[in-house]
């Protein structure tokens, strides 16, 4: 691993998924927490009221992060407890929670890495602007980031604007999966215009603040392997991976978006001003990375075991005219994911090579367990056999292939709210018992513990 000055090891978590107290202390509604009380939207109709109910238990939660040896913490605000109409009043209490939260994992040695956006948009900017329809709530969240810096940026360093991108364009407006749960074929690409412009005028909020620290912003992508070694396939792998992370990152380090997005979309495709170009481009101190998957990518549809678009892709497959496919071999998770190491060292290689070496946070990573018994759950060598390998993974890309990788972050520190799959999928390294809130470190806690303090 590279020195030990120069890496971080984390956990995640994000303020909508474990937090509760969704009526608490002045905090607004958000666009999940509507969602998940519209019937119908959630697994067994399960709702984020109460999560894990970190809002009240963050002092046993810090502690369990410290005990498990990380240097760092990821966890994101939700926006609507400090500004609960979206762009408002300022709201001192959900100011005073975070103070405790940061001030409670300084105390231990443990560096926060602050997300400001994690899905939860204020419900009233959705009902009254079209939530990133529109490039007022752009506007807002320049605002809102403000408000932050100045609250939190004497002791917060590491900032990330967004979480991915790509879920809340495609997912929240292509499919209609995910919160405000719209169906479009052209709705993702408006919505990841403002998402970026958005993201554009909080860094450059940060910057002419002159905060010492960083910020960047942490986008998803599963990795395109071509099927087969044909230019066409070759193609149809960079391709998708260019309309994937490309479209959410390029225009942050570049200024434009992929230019086989602009030939396939044309006019569908939202175009920035010379200014906004200028705003956009190198803004971006490091690009956070969240991986969970890979699959194969080719032109023909003549493949066996095809990935639905609706799993792949998200409904915007068409644009890219790419055939996803899985191999049999490849282990399955619960939510269905493919479990492939070496898929996350080419993500970390292609991104590497993309943005010409630009520092690398993987800002997430981990896998899904369903096992409501917490007899049986906390003995979860999975998950710690899926850390081991693709921690290791990462190891080579850095060791070998030379990728400037500062930190790992795994998903996620324990059971909560997991969206639209409710509780039902648990990503936790500790186990959560959603009718008492008792908290069980699993076998994967410890073994990322040793992972931690032996590298
Ligand atoms: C990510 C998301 C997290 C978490 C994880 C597991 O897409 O940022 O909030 O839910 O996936 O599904």
């Amino acid at each position: 691993m590279s020195s030990k000055e120069n890496f971080i090891w984390g956990v995640a978590t994000a303020a909508h998924q474990v937090e509760g107290a969704w009526l608490e202390d002045g905090k607004g509604l958000n666009i999940w927490d509507a969602y998940s009380h519209t019937p119908g939207k959630i697994t067994n109709e399960d709702t984020s009221a109460v999560a894990c109910d970190h809002y009240h238990r963050y002092e046993e939660d810090v502690d369990l992060i410290s005990d498990l040896g990380v240097g760092g913490y990821r966890f994101s605000i939700s926006w609507a407890r400090i500004l609960p109409d979206g762009k408002g009043a300022v709201n001192q209490k959900g100011i005073d929670f975070y103070n405790r939260l940061i001030d409670g994992l300084l105390a231990k040695g443990v560096t926060p890495f602050v997300t400001l956006y994690h899905w939860d948009l204020p419900l009233a900017l959705q009902m009254e602007d079209d939530g990133w329809l529109s490039y007022r709530t752009a506007e807002a969240f320049a605002r809102y980031a403000e408000v932050c810096f100045e609250a939190f940026g004497d002791r917060v360093k590491h900032w990330m604007t967004f979480n991915e991108n790509w879920c809340t364009a495609v997912l929240g407006n292509g499919t209609g999966l995910f919160a405000p749960g719209r169906v479009s074929d052209d709705e993702p690409y408006i919505v990841a215009h403002n998402l970026l412009l958005a993201h554009g005028l909080a860094v450059k909020a940060y910057r002419d603040g002159h905060y010492e620290g960083q910020i960047g912003i942490a986008n998803n992508c599963d990795f395109r392997e071509p099927l087969t070694d044909s230019d066409e396939d070759r193609a149809a792998a960079q391709e998708s991976l260019e309309f994937f992370y490309g479209w959410l990152t390029d225009p942050v380090v570049f200024g434009e978006y992929p230019a086989i997005m602009r030939e396939r979309l044309g006019d569908r495709l939202p175009e920035f001003t010379p200014e906004q170009k200028q705003l956009l481009k190198g803004s971006a101190d490091f690009l956070g990375l969240n991986h969970y998957t890979t699959h194969y990518a080719s032109r023909t549809d003549q493949v066996e075991n095809a990935v639905s678009s609706e799993d792949g892709n998200g409904g915007i497959s068409d644009d890219q005219q790419v055939v996803l496919s899985s191999d049999s071999d490849w282990p399955v998770t619960s939510m269905g994911w493919f479990v492939v190491p070496w898929g996350f060292r080419k993500m970390l290689n292609w991104i590497h090579e993309r943005y010409n070496g630009l520092p690398i946070y993987v800002t997430e990573n981990g896998t899904a367990l369903a096992n409501n018994d917490v007899e049986t759950a906390i003995d979860d060598t999975e998950r710690a056999e899926f850390i081991q390998s693709y921690t290791n993974a990462m190891k080579e890309a850095i060791e070998e292939d030379g990728v400037d990788v500062r930190g790992y972050f795994c998903w996620t520190l324990m059971d909560n709210f997991e969206w639209t799959r409710g509780y039902d999928m648990r990503f936790g390294l500790i186990f959560c018992d959603f009718e008492t809130l008792e908290r069980t470190p699993k076998a994967s806690y410890y073994a990322y513990r040793e992972i931690i303090q032996s590298s």
